[in-house]
């Protein structure tokens, strides 16, 4: 197996590195490739070398051996290491180019493909994913509905934390990057994790962090920590990351400290005799938003031990099913009537959202022009308000959607 590995490495792996960072396109030099957040070579082949790690069974499953039978395999890999991070925009160019040097019959976007490792094949995300069931608790903040989007990016989370990776999720407000990684956690087995979730703000410090760190650890041996429940993982993840302010030096305080933490698993008692305790058994997840547009640069020393995948903006398809899932869940009592206008609703919602992030933009005077996802949401966290008893003809419910809609979108426009 090491030699079909080194020969998928040498067949891949340099010319990707090349048409990313140089541009090296054949005989032409073109645009390199951007990344939503900066990312070195040795990041990605270190990415690589974790997920191919995470995926191919162990030495006693009988694991593929030969390179026509690990080369789908290897690809899967590639695609969410060197392309994962890549900006929306690029994919598609990621996409074109690794399928130029594979020179064999792959799947149109390999990004919606996951690896099948019964038959050693591709084969889409859109089967794998799940039928939508309404929360218990009926709470509009603990829907989720499973789309292509939050499966793979739960799928990846799940297989490297299996191997005790740090995993990072980098995208634009809104691009529900929060709900899949709770939607993940959720998934995972009780008996072995618990969570521990830590929110930064530009008020962080690091001493604030490192207190609640402390107060979820306890004392295992003589200068070993680790979570409160013996024999569990915890897992720790910070939402948010890039927002603590940048001090005099640079750098951000929390994340400095969480660097160290990451790197060494490691952490100095503050004040008393400044004992080095060892921390055990916790993991690392993160969520942030890419630099640029009034977001802080998160330090790339700190980055670089992520593995660290963009949450691109759902597709206008998983946009509908979402809202059209969470619509048909709460009107199945209602009358024929309502329930027969809930496509139109979504419909004309979606466009009405797409025309205003079209139409209006941000400007200086108008700076709160921000329109996503989580505007949607709140025209079905009213709609979902509706009861049988008080809707119960299509026009009540349209002047309902109606009156959400002024609420949301209308209210916040200005004149000049
Ligand atoms: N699959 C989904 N099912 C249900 N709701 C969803 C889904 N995807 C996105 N949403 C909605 O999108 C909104 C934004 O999601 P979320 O809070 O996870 O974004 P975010 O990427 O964490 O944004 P930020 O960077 O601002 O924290 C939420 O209000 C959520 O209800
Ligand atoms: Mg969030």
């Amino acid at each position: 197996m090491h030699d079909s590995l080194k020969e998928l490495f040498l067949k891949y792996v340099p010319p990707l590195i090349d048409r990313i960072f140089e541009g090296v396109l054949g005989e032409e030099i073109v645009e390199p490739l951007r990344f939503i957040t900066p990312r070195t070579n040795l990041n990605l082949v270190q990415q690589l070398c974790h997920l191919v790690d995470a995926i191919l069974p162990p030495a006693d499953m009988n694991p593929p051996e030969d390179v026509v039978e690990l080369e789908k395999l290897y690809l899967f890999c590639l695609v969410w290491s060197m392309g994962g991070a890549l900006a929306a925009d690029d994919r598609e160019k990621f996409n074109s180019f690794i399928t130029q040097i594979a020179q064999t019959l792959l799947p149109p976007n390999l990004y919606d493909n996951y690896y099948e490792p019964s038959n050693l094949s591709l084969d889409l995300w859109d089967k794998k994913v799940l039928k939508y069931e309404a929360p218990e608790d009926r709470k509009f903040a603990s829907i989720l509905v499973p789309t292509v989007d939050t499966t793979r990016y739960s799928w990846l989370l799940n297989a490297l934390l299996a191997n005790k990776r740090p995993v990072m999720f980098c995208g634009d407000s809104g691009t529900a990057k929060t709900v899949t990684v709770f939607s993940a956690f959720r998934a995972l087995d009780p008996e072995k994790y618990i969570f521990l979730n830590v929110n930064f703000s530009s008020r962080t410090t690091s001493r604030n962090f490192q207190d609640v760190v402390e107060e979820n650890i306890d004392k295992r041996s003589l200068k070993s920590y680790g979570p409160k429940s013996v024999g569990k993982k915890m897992i720790l993840f910070i939402d948010d990351l890039n927002m603590p302010v940048i001090d005099t030096y640079g750098t951000q305080a929390p994340n400095a400290l969480l660097k160290f933490l990451v790197e060494r698993n490691q952490l100095y008692q503050r004040g008393g005799d400044l004992e080095l305790r060892d921390i055990v058994d916790v993991q690392y997840v993160g969520c942030m938003s890419p630099p640029g547009g009034g977001n802080n640069r998160v330090d790339p020393r700190l980055m670089s031990l992520y593995c660290t995948f963009n949450v691109t903006q759902p597709s206008q398809k998983s946009t509908q099913q979402i809202y059209t899932s969470i619509l048909q869940k709460h009107l199945l009592e209602f009358p024929d009537e309502c329930i027969g206008a809930i496509d139109n609703i979504t419909v004309a919602t979606l466009s009405l959202f797409y025309q205003c992030c079209e139409k209006l933009p941000r400007t200086p005077v108008k700076f709160h022009y921000i329109f996503n996802l989580r505007d949607l949401s709140r025209v079905y966290e009213g709609l979902l308000l509706s009861t049988k008893d008080k809707i119960t003809t299509k026009p009540q419910l349209i002047r309902l959607w109606r009156n959400e809609c002024m609420r949301v979108f209308a209210d916040r426009l200005l004149n000049d």
